[in-house]
């Protein structure tokens, strides 16, 4: 008989790319083959984002035409996974009864059992149960990147933050046993991995179930010391929780990267308010000083919403005023969207979609000057990467310091996987070009 394959498509963040990595794992244990052509498999996955709704519609109209959407093979059969079937559940199949699976995020561990329904022809299979002790431990994974890792630390959250749907599509904040981290870390750094890249939630919320690794910062010591790993970086870290300790690994330990993700959302102190963030401007920037005043540079990105409800002229200033203030390296900015189960879903002052437009406009732009005299400060300068890619148009080859800048340059082939010394020569808001230096 021939072996059956399956494809998956993957929408939203990191961790829902790793979740597939370890659903592509499962299935590979249970006999599938993966395929690059949608045309050829057996089973077709799509494991998706609900974090805001035109994450949704684009699954939804995705759905709607699936057979041109995706060239499917006759008797394919359909599932889908992630945040979008945790919070939509039976209604996938009342809207499109071509779906055969749903699963959340909780269930993964079952999807062998699940997966053996669907192949025996029931033609809805459902598991969206929130089970807070479920962590979905598997050791065949298959990792899309050769080069960087990501390993789960933790996942969930408790936060609730009024705009979020995180804590009703990833359920309550569990970690992982340290111990456990460190082995498949050691697995993989003799597997040849030398980048890891740790996943949470709220990453630096790690607690060590076991109590053995006393926090999250002598976490990223402990990882640092396993031999052959050169690079270590964590997303994404709440505010609420970024000891200085972190900050004093930074500092101490090189091959922890020079880079923070601290998602701000607002840089007005009402608005964090009404948002539940439980900072206020003032102490998110008290800590953005103290990683200001560290003695290895530290690269920062955060994550802003413009058009809160509530949100007026000055505060949508305040958040420009923050920008200002902070000079991030790089921002990810969203149009607030409501989201049915948050608490905002009920607020009032809504925000209307063209004003929420404009303030992402104006605000992107704001941004888009404070990373071109950012930029300008690198040319000349020398860099060491971990070469990944190629670049957009593949002319290039792609690599990234230290601190997550993206730079291209010409060098051969073989250097991919490789470390390579570039000296910058032009730059654009977004991303670097460089030469190889000696
Ligand atoms: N609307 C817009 N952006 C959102 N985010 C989370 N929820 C929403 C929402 N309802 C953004 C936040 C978060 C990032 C992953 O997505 O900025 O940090």
């Amino acid at each position: 008989m021939e072996q059956k394959k399956f494809f998956i498509e993957t929408f939203g963040c990191q961790m829902n790319h790793h979740d597939s990595e370890k659903v592509a794992g499962t299935l590979i244990r249970m006999g599938y083959a993966p395929t690059e052509d949608s045309s050829e498999a057996d089973l077709l996955l799509l494991n998706t984002c609900n974090i805001r709704e035109k994450a949704n519609q684009k699954v939804f109209s995705r759905l709607g035409s699936i057979e041109k959407c995706y060239r499917t093979k006759v008797g394919a059969k359909v599932g889908l996974l992630g945040c979008m079937a945790q919070m939509e559940g039976e209604k996938i199949f009342e809207r499109t009864p071509n779906v055969n699976l749903v699963v959340g995020s909780s269930s993964y561990s079952f999807l062998p059992q699940l997966i053996a329904q669907v192949e025996q022809g029931v033609p809805h299979v459902i598991d969206v149960t929130q089970d807070s002790d479920r962590l979905f431990e598997t050791y065949t994974q298959s990792r899309e990147n050769p080069y960087k890792a990501y390993v789960t630390i933790m996942e969930g959250c408790n936060r609730y933050c009024a705009f979020c749907v995180v804590p009703y599509t990833r359920g309550p904040e569990r970690s992982r046993n340290g111990t456990h981290i460190l082995s498949e870390i050691r697995q993989l750094a003799s597997e040849g991995y030398q980048e890891i890249l740790l996943l949470g939630q709220t990453v630096n919320s790690w607690r060590d179930p076991a109590g053995e690794i006393p926090s999250f910062a002598e976490l990223l010591r402990r990882v640092a010391d396993i031999e052959g790993i050169r690079r270590i970086r964590f997303t994404s870290p709440h505010p609420s929780d970024f000891h200085p300790e972190i900050i004093e690994v930074i500092e101490t330990v090189p091959a922890v990267c020079n880079q923070v993700h601290l998602p701000v959302q607002s840089g007005s102190t009402p608005i964090l308010q009404r948002m539940k963030r439980d900072y206020t401007r003032e102490e998110y920037w008290r800590r953005v000083e103290l990683i200001k005043a560290a003695k290895r540079e530290i690269a920062l990105s955060t994550d802003i919403i413009v058009g809160f409800p509530g949100e007026s002229q000055e505060d949508f200033e305040e958040t420009l005023s923050l920008m200002e203030q902070v000079q991030y390296d790089l921002i990810f900015s969203f149009k607030y969207s409501p989201r049915p189960g948050t608490e905002a879903y009920s607020f009032e002052d809504g925000i209307s979609e063209e004003e929420k437009s404009r303030r992402l406009l104006v605000l992107q732009e704001f941004q888009r000057k404070i990373q071109l005299e950012r930029n300008a400060r690198f040319i000349g300068k020398e860099f060491e990467v971990l070469v990944e890619g190629k670049s957009r148009d593949a002319k290039d080859l792609m690599g990234r310091t230290t601190q997550n800048k993206i730079v291209n340059f010409l060098g051969p082939p073989e250097l991919l996987g490789k470390w390579a010394q570039v000296r910058v020569t032009r730059f654009s808001a977004h991303s670097l070009q460089g030469e190889l230096a000696s």
